[in-house]
């Protein structure tokens, strides 16, 4: 049986955990600071659990630079929970905004009373003609995002302002041009995400045509499941980013959303749910209402304490190995995925590489061992010797197939140079 130290593990999530950060973690899971009780056993009520939240949201703002003018909030349902809670939250602010457009317009004040029908009347109307949610559908991820919101608002509501597939004979690959994209006038909000897991595509920088416009807009909504904690990114240009732990932070259990302050009480109110009902829009589960969890400092019902606690250690040790935080991290990422993607390069008759150049993500390396021609007895070969070396999870995600190696902050640089040698000798033999 090997050991944690002989193995370097590249699933794309859960992925790998700093060892250091694992052993406090099996020591606070037995007996947490000499309490004689296991943190996965302290009420979530607790003064010790609500101090655990306190500081791995300061950590994690400390580290990304997140302004005073945001919120971070823990939840639960995973990255796919965030595909439904995004479609109801901004759905919602999109329905109160307008409420109060019209009831301006009808010069309704504060303590007057509402002409119910009326304003259900134009509302509907609203709702008809111009309510959109845009996605950008660049992999999976974000097609199974824009799948959901059609489940849940219907496809008359919902843009696809680009299809990735559409630029690159009909698989994704390739971020298109935003000179090609089609947004919508005042959508409830703009989605995409920043990574895609499985294709191996991930956007270079923060899109020009997305950058804030100075008013209220626009309203850009961000899946960073597998790239958070990784790079510097320009958080006053998102309304929300939301992030699984399981790959960049922390264990699975906690799904991480960062949510502008003015989409929250008091700056917007959250719709009745009798007037939604009116509208035939949807209604939200409690536990994925972004007001709800942030009015109680994500203790609105049992949350895990000890994955929180987890992310927390993680980020301590992020936070005292690298001075200049984020940016630390940022150089090693992109040195990593040089190192593998300069490997595969210099033998391009044995291996392709999936992705676009213009796009490739520096978490998922995404490749084809084309040695020989026939690919899946040479996968299945490099997969075998890699696991020999140690290199194990590099299959690809099981809709794509290939090989992906997943490439999150916790592998060290010197767990990707091992790959690249591997990548190397396995190319060197066969062409021998
Ligand atoms: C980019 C991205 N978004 C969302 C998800 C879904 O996350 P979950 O499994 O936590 O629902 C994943 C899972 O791998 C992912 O990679």
């Amino acid at each position: 049986m090997p050991s944690r130290e002989e193995i370097t593990y590249f699933g794309a999530g859960p992925a790998l955990l700093p060892t250091n950060v694992l052993n406090t973690a099996a020591q606070a899971l037995v007996n947490y600071d000499n309490t004689g009780l296991g943190l996965a056993e302290h009420s979530h009520r607790s003064e010790l659990a609500t101090g655990i939240v306190n500081t791995a949201k300061a950590d994690l703002a400390k580290y990304l630079d997140v302004p005073d003018d945001y919120e971070i909030l823990f939840m639960q349902g995973g990255g796919s929970g965030e595909f439904s809670a995004t479609v109801y939250n901004m759905v919602s602010i999109w329905v109160e905004r307008r409420k109060q457009r019209i009831l301006k317009e009808l010069g309704i004040e504060g303590g007057k009373e509402i002409p119910e029908d009326e304003l259900v009347m134009q509302l509907q109307k609203a709702v008809d003609e111009e309510l959109r949610i845009d996605y950008l559908v660049t992999g999976s991820w974000s097609l199974k995002a824009s799948q959901e919101a059609t489940r849940l608002v219907g496809a008359e509501h919902v843009n696809v302002v680009a299809d990735s597939r559409k630029a690159n004979d009909g698989k994704f690959g390739k971020i298109p041009e935003e000179s090609t994209w089609k947004l919508s006038k005042n959508p409830a909000m703009v989605y995409y995400c920043d990574n895609e897991t499985v294709d191996g595509v991930e956007f270079p920088e923060f899109p020009k045509t997305l950058e804030p416009n100075g008013d209220d807009g626009p309203i850009i909504v961000a899946d960073m499941s597998s790239n958070i904690l990784s790079r510097r990114i320009p958080v006053k240009n998102f309304s929300v980013i939301f992030f699984g732990a399981q790959k960049n932070l922390g264990s699975t259990g906690i799904t991480v959303v960062i949510i502008r302050k003015n989409l929250l009480p008091p700056a917007v109110a959250t719709p009745a749910p009798t007037l939604l009902r009116k509208l035939g829009l949807p209604i939200g589960p409690i536990v994925l209402s972004y007001e709800t969890i942030a009015k109680n400092n994500s203790l609105y019902n049992t949350l895990s304490i000890f994955d929180v606690y987890i992310a927390g250690q993680v980020l301590k040790s992020l936070l005292s190995t690298f001075p200049d935080k984020v940016d630390g991290q940022q150089a090693i990422a992109e040195k990593k995925a040089k190192t593998i993607y300069e490997a595969l390069e210099a033998y391009p008759e044995s291996y392709k590489i999936v992705p676009d150049k213009s796009a490739r993500s520096r978490m998922n390396i995404c490749f084809r061992v084309t040695h020989g021609g026939d690919v899946d007895a040479a996968e299945k070969n490099f997969l075998k010797g890699a696991v020999s070396n140690g290199l194990t999870g590099l299959k690809g995600h099981r809709s794509v197939g290939g090989i992906r190696a997943s490439n999150y902050n916790s592998i060290q640089l010197p767990g990707a140079e091992a790959l690249a040698k591997y990548i190397t000798v396995f190319a060197k033999e066969k062409a021998a």
